[in-house]
């Protein structure tokens, strides 16, 4: 039987990958993005969100078998917040009967290494608080200080955090439902390139982002890692975020932190 997999950001990069590996194996893809999938959305809007969730659920007849969103902005700006942030939780948490209803479920999202860099905290407490005019707020007096770079890291520690606090919350692990991230490094996407237009940023990409197995990845090495957490092999993994980083966070983090 197909699967239906519901991917976010089906239109480029990471989840055009996705798609491609999914479709090879059989699977039914239903992409969302804001344009050119099999449902246009912004993910940026509650009602492009909770109209996207309806059309997704509806396109697969009821029953999602998984959600894998990789859907995000990597531009320090508000989108940090509407898009990255609450257009995942919210766009999952709204699939969640659908993904209740297969027998198999599974959820994964595209996290970062940058969320193990240094964030804003109020942003990420208001996202963690489901506040998003809030978070809003935060995110613009972070812009108006010369702080937006902390934007994106807050978005995808926040992200994180959600998923691991999802994971186990009643309704999902308890509902059969695994909730996993996967984050990168640096992969070589439309999201990337401009960091290998600037000889200075990469450098300082290089610096922050160390990858000493096998370098820049490419989006089907993350796909292949997501395709795993989404497979009925994956029966006991939740709430862990996966770095597939070429050894990024091992580097940065050392040993004790794990
Ligand atoms: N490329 C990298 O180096 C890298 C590293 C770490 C994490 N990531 C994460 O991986 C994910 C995928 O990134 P990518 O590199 O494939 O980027 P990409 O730019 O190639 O693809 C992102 C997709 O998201 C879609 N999108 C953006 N805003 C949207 C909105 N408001 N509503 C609906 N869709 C929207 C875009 O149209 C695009 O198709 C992102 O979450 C990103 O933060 C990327």
């Amino acid at each position: 039987m197909p699967r239906n997999i519901v991917v976010t950001g089906s239109g480029s990069g990471i989840g055009a990958a996705l798609t491609t590996l999914l479709r090879a194996q059989g699977d039914r893809v239903i992409g969302v993005d804001l344009r050119g999938g099999e449902i246009d959305a912004d993910l940026s809007t509650p009602d492009g969100r909770a109209a996207a969730a309806v059309a997704a659920a509806e396109a697969a007849g009821g029953v999602v078998d998984a959600v894998v969103t990789c859907a995000g902005v990597s531009v320090p700006g508000k989108a940090m917040v509407t898009v990255n942030y609450f257009g995942t939780t919210e766009f999952v948490t709204a699939l969640r009967p659908a993904l209740a209803a297969a027998p198999r479920p599974r959820v994964v999202l595209i996290g970062s290494i940058s969320g193990t860099q240094p964030a804003d905290p109020d942003v990420v407490a208001a996202c963690l608080a489901e506040d998003e005019d809030k978070a809003l707020t935060y995110a613009e007096r972070a812009i108006a200080d010369g702080r937006a770079r902390k934007l994106y890291p807050s978005s995808k520690s926040a992200l994180a955090q959600w998923a691991r606090r999802t994971a186990v919350a009643a309704g999902w692990a308890d509902a059969g439902i695994p909730v996993n991230v996967v984050a990168p490094g640096i992969v070589l996407t439309p999201m990337s390139a401009d960091i290998f237009d600037d000889p200075e940023m990469k450098k300082v990409m290089d610096t922050a982002v160390p990858m000493p197995l096998n370098g820049y990845s490419q989006p089907e090495d993350i796909a292949r890692a997501v395709l795993f957490l989404a497979s009925d092999d994956n029966s006991h993994i939740t709430g862990q975020v996966l770095y597939v980083d070429g050894g990024a966070e091992a580097t940065l983090r050392g040993p004790e932190d794990f």
